[in-house]
Parts: C-alpha cells; sequence; structure tokens
C-alpha cells in the first residue's frame, strides 16, 4: 500500500517574545520555577494584527512557496483551533480567499481543544487513503493547527501561553514523516480540566486536575496503540507540550506503565523526547499545533540521522480526547530540514518587555471590534486589519 503523511511543515509565530524570567520577575516568583520547573524559556505574544488567521495564512504560504507546490492542487483544506475568529465562518474560508485555493476544495474546521489539528491530520490521511475519484489527481490536503493561547493575567496558567501556526501539506509518499495506517490508539472521557466559555478569550483550567487527566488519556491511548501496533521500538516519542515539564512527566509515566525506573526513564527522556522539546520552549504553548512543533522540533534537530525511524506521537486535547500513534522519518527528510532554519529564525524576533506584554493583552477585548485603520499594522506579512461593515478584514 502507498504511504501517506506529512509531506512538507511550516511554521508562522508572532514577532514579539516574552522572556519566562521576565514574567516571573514581575510577577515575584523565582525565575526557576518557570523555567526549570515549567521547562519554557519564552513564550510567544501575538499582536493585535497576528489573530489565528493571520498566523495560519503566513504558516500556509511560507509552506506553498517552501514546498513548491501550487494552490490548485489541494483539494481540502481543514483547520484545527480552538480560538476561532467567528462562531460560524471559519478559518479555512478566510485562508481560501488568502492563499488562492481552487473553488474545487473542501473546506472546513476543527474544534477539540488541543486535538482539533490532529482531528484534521488524520481526516486529512482517511481522505487520500480512500482515493482519487476516477481520472482526477492525486489528492493533496492542507492542514493547518493554529492558536493564541490565553490565560488570566497572574494566573498560574500564564506562564504556559503562546500563539503560533503550524502548516502541513498531507500526501501520498510524504517526503518528511510517514504515518503508519491503523497503527493508532483513541482514548476519551467527560471532564472538565481545561475549557473557554463562549463569552471569554482567556482559558479556564483546573491545572493540577489537567495534569492528572492528560495522563490518564495518556495511559488509555497508548495501551490501545499498542495493542495495534506491533512490538518494534519506538525510537522517539513526541509528546502534546502544553510546556516541557508536562512531556517529561508523560515520558515517565508511559514508560512507568513497564515497570521502568524514574532514573531509566529520565535518561531514556533525554535521547527519546529533549530533541523536541526545543522549539516548544521557545514559542510556549500554540495549542492545536503543539505536537507538531514538537515534530518539527525533533526533525530539524535529528531528521538525517533519524531517517526510517519509528516514531510515537501522542495528541491530548482537554475535555478530553486523545490519540497516540506513530509513523516513520521518510528517508530523504534530512536534506529538507536542512533548509529550514526555524531555530535560527525563532532568534530574531523582538523582545517584548512585560509592560509592552501587559498592554497587549489589555488591549486583547477591543481588538475584534476595532475599526479598520485603528490597529498599527507592519507590512510584509498578512495581517489582520480591523472590522468594516461588521467583516473582519486582512492585508494580503
Ligand atoms: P502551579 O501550580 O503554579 O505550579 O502551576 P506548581 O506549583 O505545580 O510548580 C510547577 C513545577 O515547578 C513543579 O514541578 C515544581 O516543583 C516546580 P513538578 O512537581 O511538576 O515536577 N518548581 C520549581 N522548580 C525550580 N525552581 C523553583 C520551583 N518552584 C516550583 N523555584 C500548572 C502549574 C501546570 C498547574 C499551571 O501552569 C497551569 O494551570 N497550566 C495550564 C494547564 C496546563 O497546561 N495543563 C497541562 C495538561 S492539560 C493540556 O495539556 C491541554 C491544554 O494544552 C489545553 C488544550 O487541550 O486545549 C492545556
Amino acid at each position: 500500500m502507498e504511504t501517506i503523511g506529512i509531506d512538507a511543515l511550516a511554521l508562522a509565530v508572532p514577532n514579539g517574545y516574552l522572556e519566562l524570567s521576565d514574567l516571573a520577575a514581575a510577577r515575584g516568583v523565582p525565575a526557576g520555577k518557570f523555567v526549570e520547573g515549567l521547562g519554557v524559556r519564552q513564550m510567544a505574544i501575538a499582536a493585535a494584527h497576528e489573530d489565528p488567521v493571520a498566523l495560519a495564512a503566513n504558516a500556509a504560504r511560507r509552506l506553498l512557496a517552501q514546498s513548491g507546490r501550487d494552490p490548485s492542487e489541494i483539494g481540502l483544506c481543514i483547520v484545527g483551533t480552538e480560538t476561532a475568529v467567528d462562531h460560524s465562518k471559519p478559518i479555512a474560508a478566510y485562508l481560501h480567499g488568502l492563499l488562492g485555493l481552487p473553488s474545487r476544495c473542501r473546506v472546513y474546521e476543527t474544534k477539540h481543544a488541543c486535538f482539533g489539528g490532529t482531528a484534521g491530520l488524520l481526516t486529512a490521511v482517511d481522505w487520500i487513503a480512500a482515493g482519487p475519484s476516477l481520472g482526477a489527481a492525486p489528492r493533496v490536503a492542507l492542514v493547518v493547527c493554529t492558536d493564541v493561547a490565553r490565560y488570566e493575567l497572574g494566573s498560574a496558567g500564564e506562564p504556559t501561553q503562546g500563539a503560533g501556526a503550524v502548516a502541513m501539506i498531507v500526501s501520498a509518499r510524504p517526503r518528511l514523516f510517514e504515518l503508519e495506517l491503523g497503527a493508532s490508539g483513541s482514548f476519551s472521557r467527560d471532564v472538565h480540566d481545561f475549557w473557554r466559555p463562549l463569552d471569554r478569550k482567556e482559558a479556564v483550567v483546573d491545572g493540577h486536575h489537567s495534569v492528572a487527566c492528560y495522563l490518564d488519556a495518556l495511559t488509555g491511548a497508548f495501551e490501545a496503540w499498542r495493542s495495534v501496533a506491533g512490538s518494534e521500538p519506538l525510537l522517539r516519542t513526541c509528546y502534546h507540550v502544553p510546556y516541557g515539564k508536562m512531556a517529561k512527566k508523560a515520558h515517565r509515566h508511559r514508560l512507568g506503565l513497564d515497570g521502568i525506573t524514574e532514573a531509566e526513564a529520565a535518561r531514556s527522556f533525554e535521547r527519546e523526547v529533549a530533541p523536541s522539546l526545543i522549539l516548544p520552549s521557545l514559542v510556549g504553548n500554540i495549542y492545536t499545533g503543539s505536537l507538531y512543533l514538537a515534530l518539527a522540533s525533533l526533525l530539524e534537530a535529528e531528521a538525517a540521522r533519524l531517517e526510517g525511524a519509528r516514531v510515537g506521537l501522542f495528541s491530548y486535547g482537554s475535555g478530553c480526547t486523545a490519540e497516540f500513534f506513530s509513523g516513520r522519518v521518510a528517508n530523504g527528510a534530512g536534506a529538507i530540514v536542512d533548509r529550514w532554519a526555524i531555530a535560527r529564525s525563532l532568534a530574531e524576533r523582538t523582545r517584548l518587555t512585560f509592560e509592552e506584554y501587559e498592554a497587549i493583552r489589555r488591549a486583547d477585548p477591543q481588538v475584534d471590534r476595532a475599526p479598520l485603520g485603528t490597529l498599527s499594522v507592519p507590512t510584509g506579512a498578512i495581517a489582520y486589519l480591523g472590522i468594516e461593515q461588521e467583516r473582519r478584514v486582512y492585508s494580503n
């Protein structure tokens, strides 16, 4: 059977970031709690013009340019998000216009907290596996995960914010990462660990309960995956990364299911998981895109030496649903990733002061009603410009 998976991947993050040590100083907390205790160094902060649509469009535009794909090839566009800009019109419809996708293209949005992007990816894989209609070109999908993560100022969740989008081309014979079709385990349960009522921009969270729910879901999904996935070991695992320490706890928990000691799990973590946490530690929790940011981090660090290696992926969405699935780094992925330079591009962002960060957050409630022309918007990237006649307007 033909392979299916991620053919290309690109990222867009806001230009501004906050050092967690600056946040700690302002909140009167030891920096060690955020940097070592949570495993986050910097978090991306979205300015008003960098909304989830603009982030998604910029990631997708970069993806098309880097992969040499023409928008006319895309037959399915799914956007996973939990910070949508409209209760009805999906971000995928905005992308359809901003990217010039063909009219013969299915577009929609998927939501289940941080799982929404995985829902999009797995649906795209099924759509491709179903095969092209007679005489039609091979199916190619665009899946974009985009979010701006916000918790209340001064809350325990505040150091685990972030913002960004990951765009992926999903196709047959993928050049980056092949998914193992059928090697997948699900787990779901109705819990209140993290949610966002309709009238709020900031998430409500029962923090320590959410950690327990994540770990329970990992047990269920991993056992379900293991029952169908065969005995070949995983050489690397990428977990959903609300903050780096959570992935460490997850790995320890997973190995603990097999009676592996904490000391052994810690050694395994450095080899099997740590490379996937380099980029997340510089961007923070980007919700739907977090797992794919971790995969990008792993590939950027090690793709050439991992070609052919089996990699586990764990996606968790609060509420909750989870999936453990697996795939292989494609042959030739190393040469593609050599051209990425994601970590280098993150070093070119602007460091915000704590006061600038708070000003952005305090202006948040007005942004979705800002009249066109009232926001300060730099040129260059696709940006949200404000509202005209009840409609969101974007530059292109
Ligand atoms: P907290 O309660 O303030 O922190 O918030 P804590 O007291 O648990 O400390 C955190 C860690 O720092 C601990 O390490 C401390 O020991 C350590 P641990 O015991 O966990 O290994 N620590 C220090 N280390 C070094 N130097 C120090 C120091 N002080 C303490 N001086 C909490 C933590 C995670 C609860 C909070 O940040 C939060 O509520 N975050 C948001 C919720 C979240 O991210 N949950 C994760 C699982 S749910 C999920 O992933 C889904 C999600 O992405 C949403 C979606 O699906 O859409 C969130």
